[in-house]
């Protein structure tokens, strides 16, 4: 093993430990199992039953329920947190003050004060920290990326995303910090402004827990986000509109293909003399579905974390990405509390 290089340096394999084999760890150790620079030496998870699975999947890992044996493992070089939002600061601290770099669940943290001391632990250990914004890594985000990029869209009038299903309720956090971050993460890659302000909407029906809630986030230029979750949707809905200048975007990420339909609509509206004299002008043109690559997100995010850890650069979705997610959660937190009161960022 490699103790004597600094930690992303060198053309070897990283080793990894991952904490947490629950719904989402399984596909992180499958992935880093299956690349080529990573190798998982071990997997901590409390539950019985879940090392169990381990086991049976992977009788090579070690399998342990001490989350100490992986952080002072002189052989991991990193460390995957995927485990529920309260334990992610507590267990990415350990693994920043033992060494090792850190891929952690979204949201990162439960709040930002946590998330601002993880950033500034990671800098002066040299060391780095992926929030798992797994949504940038879709062929889908890529490609409205790449639309906006070179100008085929046009500037951003809004972002309007509804991400509803039934379930799965969770019991640490409401539907805002479960399924919001998606959308929170690919607005913050997509519009290149700072978030404003937020106001939030939602209720409670069956726990302390929001279970449905109308986010609404704004930005300088007028652009202007809207996210509708909801755990108690009788069907399973993941679509967002994206308006701009030049053309109108639909992207339905359950579409098997055909993901991304672009419309060449718009309107133009001229006034000659004040307000009451409007000219309205609807542009209605072809729609395009362009090509979307298929490959899983999941897999691209990690491969790009080890070639960080590599080659000693800094991921697009690094901590301070995750630090504002976190802090448009909060906000959104904040404007729920107060029934839809308008918060500043
Ligand atoms: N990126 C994505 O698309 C995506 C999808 C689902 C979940 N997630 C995130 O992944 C994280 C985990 O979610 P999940 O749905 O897999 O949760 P889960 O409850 O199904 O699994 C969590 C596992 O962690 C174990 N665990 C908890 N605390 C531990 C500790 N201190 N030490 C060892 N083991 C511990 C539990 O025993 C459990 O097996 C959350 O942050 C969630 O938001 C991300």
């Amino acid at each position: 093993m490699k103790e004597s290089l600094p930690k992303g340096s060198g053309d070897s394999v990283i080793k990894f430990g991952v904490i947490g084999y629950g719904y989402w760890g399984p596909n992180v150790v499958r992935n880093l199992d299956q690349l080529d620079g990573s190798e998982v030496l071990a997997v901590c998870d409390k539950s019985h039953a879940a090392q169990k699975k381990v086991h049976k999947a992977y009788p090579h890992i070690k399998v342990t329920s001490e989350t100490a044996e992986l952080m002072t493992s002189t052989e991991i070089d990193a460390i995957a947190v995927v485990t529920p939002v309260w334990t992610h600061y507590e267990l990415t601290k350990a693994a920043l003050e033992n060494g090792k770099h850190v891929f952690v669940e979204k949201p990162f943290t439960s709040c930002s004060a946590q998330a601002e001391e993880l950033i500034n632990l990671a800098a002066k250990k040299n060391l780095k920290i992926m929030v798992d914004h797994t949504f940038l890594f879709t062929g889908a985000v890529k490609k409205i990326s790449q639309l906006l990029e070179e100008g085929t869209l046009g500037n951003i009038y809004y972002y309007d995303s509804t991400r509803v299903n039934l379930g799965l309720f969770q019991h640490d956090v409401n539907v805002v910090w479960d399924l919001a971050p998606h959308d929170l993460s690919i607005i913050d890659h997509l519009i290149k402004e700072s978030p404003e302000a937020v106001v939030a909407t939602g209720e409670t029906h069956l726990n302390s827990h929001e279970d449905i809630a109308f986010i609404t986030i704004y930005f300088p230029n007028k652009i202007i986000a809207h996210i509708n979750v909801n755990w108690l949707s009788p069907v399973k809905v993941r679509t967002t509109l994206i308006g701009c200048e030049k053309k109108m975007l639909v992207w339905n990420d359950l579409a098997a293909d055909e993901k991304i339909k672009v419309y060449d609509k718009g309107v133009n509206i001229t006034s000659r003399e004040g307000l009451y004299n409007l000219l309205v002008n609807y542009r209605s043109g072809d729609m395009w579905a362009p090509q979307v690559e298929q490959i899983e997100a999941l897999h691209h995010e990690l491969a790009y974390f080890v070639e960080c850890i590599t080659k000693d650069k800094t991921p697009m979705n690094d901590g301070k990405a995750g630090l504002r997610v976190v802090k448009m959660l909060e906000a959104a937190s904040e404007s729920l509390r107060q029934r839809g009161a308008l918060v500043q960022l």
